[in-house]
C-alpha cells in the first residue's frame, strides 16, 4: 500500500469552478463572496452574525477584543489544546488559567473551573478537542454565577452541536477554523459566529485595520472614497478566492462528517476488541464532528511507547499525529509561569499515551482496511 497521509482535504470540481469564478470576477479579495460565504455559514449554526477571517487565531484574537480584554485579565482555558488558543491571551499581557481537562473527552474539566475564577476572570474559553463540545452546561453555569463571558474554540467543531444546538449558538462568540486539514477547508481561514450585533461590529471593524463600517466596499460603485479609523485593528480579512472554496465546502459538510463518522465506527468495531487500545469516548446527547480519531494506548499491556508505535504506523506507511503537548510543558509556558508536567496530570498523562488516526472523507474503505490492519498488526507485535 502507498503511504495514506495524515489527513487530505475533499476537493472536488466543485470547489476549483467556485474558485475559478471569484478569480475571473476580477474581485479576489473580501467581497460578494467572503459576504455569501458568511450569510451561509451564519445560517448553517443559526447564529445571526458571521465574520470571516483568515484564521482561528485571527478569530479568536477578534472575539477576545470586542469583549475587552485588557492586560491582567485572566482567561480559563484547556492546556490540552494548539499554540492558538492560549497565545491569543497573551497578545493582551492577559493570563491565560489553564484548568486540566477530564479524562473521557479531555476537555474542560467543569469540576476544576471554579476554583480557578478568581476578580480578575474575564473569559473561559473552552476547546471542542477533535470535535466532540465541552460540557457547556456546566461552563454556562459557573460562566453566569460569575458574570463571565465565553467563547469558543470550535477550530476542530464544524459541524457538531452540543444537546441539539449548533456549536456557534452556543456561547456569545464562537470562532472556527478552516486551515487546510481541518472538517471544511478554506486552504487557510477562521470565522467567529455571535448574535450580538455591537460585538460582530467589532469584530468586522477590527479584522480590517479598524477601519469604519464597510472597510471592503471602497473600491465598488456604492463604495465610498472616504474612511476613518477608529482604533488600530489588524489586517485579518478573508479573501473571496478562499471564500469561495469555503462556500463548496459548506455544501458538502454533513456528506464528509457522515463519512468521517463512519470511519470512526468502523475503528471503534475493530479497536473495542483489542485491550491495548482505548477508543474514543462518544456521547449520544451531542454531535461529534469527527475532525480527530484520538486513540489512546494502554502503555501498561504494550512493551513499546508511543514514539515507537508512531514510527511502527509509519513503517506500515501510515501517516499519524499527536493532539496534543499539553501547553504547560512548551519552553514558553513553563519559563513564564515555572509548570511542571504534573501541574495538570490528566492532560499529561493522555498526552503521553495518545496518537491519532487518518480520518478523512477522501479515505476509501480500502484505506480504513489498511490503517485497521496496521494498528491491529502493531498491538499483537508489541502486546505484553
Ligand atoms: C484547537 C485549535 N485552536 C485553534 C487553532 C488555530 O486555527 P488556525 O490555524 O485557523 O488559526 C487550531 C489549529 O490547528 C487548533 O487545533
Amino acid at each position: 500500500m502507498a503511504f495514506l497521509p495524515f489527513a487530505l482535504p475533499d476537493i472536488d470540481e466543485t470547489e476549483v469552478q467556485e474558485v475559478k469564478e471569484a478569480l475571473q470576477s476580477g474581485w479576489i479579495t473580501t467581497g460578494p463572496k467572503t459576504k455569501q460565504f458568511e450569510a451561509e455559514f451564519a445560517k448553517a449554526v443559526g447564529a445571526k452574525h458571521a465574520i470571516a477571517v483568515n484564521s482561528c487565531t485571527a478569530a479568536m484574537h477578534l472575539a477576545l477584543e470586542a469583549l475587552g480584554v485588557r492586560q491582567g485579565d485572566e482567561v480559563i482555558t484547556s492546556p490540552y489544546t494548539f499554540a492558538a488558543t492560549a497565545e491569543v491571551i497573551r497578545y493582551f499581557d492577559a493570563r491565560p488559567v489553564f484548568v486540566d481537562v477530564e479524562p473521557r473527552f479531555l476537555n474542560l474539566n467543569p469540576d476544576l473551573i471554579e476554583q480557578a475564577v478568581t476578580p480578575r476572570t474575564k473569559i473561559i474559553l473552552p476547546v471542542h478537542l477533535g470535535g466532540m463540545p465541552a460540557n457547556m452546561d456546566a461552563i454556562r453555569d459557573v460562566a453566569t454565577r460569575h458574570g463571565i463571558l465565553v467563547i469558543e474554540d470550535a477550530a476542530h467543531a464544524f459541524p457538531s452541536s452540543y444537546k441539539g444546538k449548533p456549536i456557534g449558538s452556543v456561547s456569545e462568540l464562537t470562532c472556527f477554523s478552516f486551515y487546510a486539514t481541518k472538517p471544511i477547508t478554506t486552504g487557510e481561514g477562521g470565522m467567529i459566529t455571535t448574535d450580538n450585533d455591537q460585538w460582530a461590529d467589532r469584530c468586522r471593524i477590527m479584522s480590517l485595520h479598524g477601519i469604519s463600517k464597510d472597510a471592503w466596499k471602497r473600491y465598488t460603485a456604492e463604495g465610498s472614497w472616504y474612511y476613518e479609523i477608529v482604533a488600530p485593528g489588524f489586517k485579518y480579512n478573508m479573501t473571496d478566492i478562499a471564500a469561495a472554496m469555503g462556500i463548496a465546502q459548506l455544501r458538502k459538510a454533513n456528506i464528509m462528517l457522515e463519512k468521517r463518522a463512519k470511519i470512526a465506527r468502523a475503528y471503534h468495531a475493530a479497536f473495542s476488541q483489542l485491550p491495548q487500545l482505548q477508543i474514543p469516548f462518544d456521547d449520544a446527547a451531542q454531535q461529534h464532528a469527527w475532525h480527530l480519531y484520538m486513540l489512546r494506548l494502554n502503555l501498561d499491556t504494550l512493551n513499546i511507547d508511543r514514539a515507537r508505535f508512531f514510527d511502527e504506523l509509519k513503517v506500515r506507511n501510515i501517516g499519524a499525529s499527536v493532539h496534543f503537548i499539553p501547553l504547560h510543558i512548551h519552553p514558553y509556558y513553563r519559563a513564564l509561569y515555572g509548570y511542571t508536567p504534573d501541574d495538570f496530570p490528566v492532560a499529561y498523562r493522555e498526552y503521553m499515551r495518545e496518537i491519532s488516526l487518518p480520518i478523512y472523507s477522501k479515505m476509501d474503505e480500502s484505506d480504513v482496511q489498511h490503517v485497521i490492519e496496521a494498528v491491529t498488526d502493531i498491538v499483537n507485535h508489541f502486546c505484553r
